[in-house]
């Protein structure tokens, strides 16, 4: 397994220079998940009872009186199913956005992709991606297995994945929904470390769940890099008019990323049978920064820099909201 020095280089190599690519993909044989012995984490690990699925403080209500009021079983469950959620969520993206998204770019969709290295370094991301759905099914299938799990909500159509559908809907030319695809990917790719790391180190949760963050983490360190070289690529061969509709959505697509989930939310602690699930709901989204599961946009802040479009895109990166 590669050691955390080279995940660190990896991660300082976001966006510099015109090496990080060819050394990204020379690394690929030896750093992508797929190719390291993953017979342990195949393994069933044994269930740690006194360890939660996800990390408790991520529950946006989890100090909410009625929700502390709940049975602890309830409230075991809900912390369950939110980490089964959070598979789902990484799942729906790769499998619904990030993967069509990597095919439009093999079969050449869009201007730009041209050079040898960014097509191998594109079939590689593309390879760890459907690496990835497979690791989280199968954290998924165990977590049901642990829990005797038969029924579960329905938390296949994450906030992300929604809103991006909401915009394409809306679009009747099909390079605008294209557009709109590498948009939410990029910045899905950029950003998905930071939405992995919220589980990768965390101590109170069963290992094996944090692993899987940390080894699909060491994957995304490679592809952060590679998406941003790919927008710079194809964003110099668009006319003003597709250029205009990737500034004007970009902050769209930071938002959808990093959005809390209330509409599955309420479903969770429905399902859990939480008295007072639409109170607690109500109360927790009036808290400052409710709406927010992430604020930190810097990868994507960087990438709007080297795009040279910096004062076009209406966030406030400091602020970690929309500028408006
Ligand atoms: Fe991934
Ligand atoms: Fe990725």
């Amino acid at each position: 397994m590669p050691s955390s020095a080279q995940e660190q280089m990896l991660d300082h190599e976001q966006h510099v220079g015109p090496g990080t690519l060819q050394r990204i993909v020379a690394a690929w044989p030896r750093r992508a998940t797929i190719r390291t012995d993953m017979a342990g984490f195949m393994e069933p690990q044994p269930y740690a009872p006194d360890l939660t699925d996800y990390p408790a403080h991520l529950i946006p209500f989890a100090e909410h009186p009625r929700f502390l009021d709940a049975p602890e079983e309830q409230r075991r469950l809900v912390n369950t199913l939110a980490w089964q959620a959070y598979n789902a969520r990484v799942i729906a993206a790769e499998e619904h956005v990030a993967n069509p998204t990597f095919e439009m770019l093999g079969h050449g969709v869009f201007p730009g992709i041209d050079r040898y290295e960014i097509k191998e370094a594109v079939r590689q991301s593309h390879i760890d991606e459907v690496w990835h759905t497979y690791m989280h099914m199968t954290a998924m299938r165990r977590t049901q297995e642990a829990h005797g799990l038969t029924a579960e909500p329905d938390y296949s159509h994450p906030v992300t994945n929604r809103r991006l559908y909401r915009l394409t809907a809306d679009r009747s030319e099909k390079w605008e929904r294209n557009l709109l695809f590498l948009l939410w990917t990029v910045v899905g790719e950029v950003s998905i470390n930071n939405f992995l790391e919220l589980l990768a180190r965390d101590r109170t949760i069963q290992p094996m769940h944090a692993l899987v963050a940390r080894l699909h983490a060491r994957d995304e360190a490679a592809h952060g890099p590679v998406l941003a070289d790919v927008m710079k690529d194809v964003f110099v061969h668009l006319n003003k008019e597709q250029r205009e509709l990737l500034i004007r959505t970009l902050p769209d697509a930071i938002v959808a990323f990093g959005a809390e989930d209330y509409e599955l939310w309420p479903e969770i602690l429905a399902f859990a049978g939480v008295k007072g699930a639409e109170e607690i709901i109500a109360d927790t989204r009036r808290l400052p920064d409710a709406d927010l599961l992430l604020t930190d946009f810097s990868t994507v802040q960087r990438l709007v820099r080297e795009l040279e479009i910096e004062d076009r895109v209406e966030y406030d990166f400091a602020a970690g909201r929309p500028a408006k």
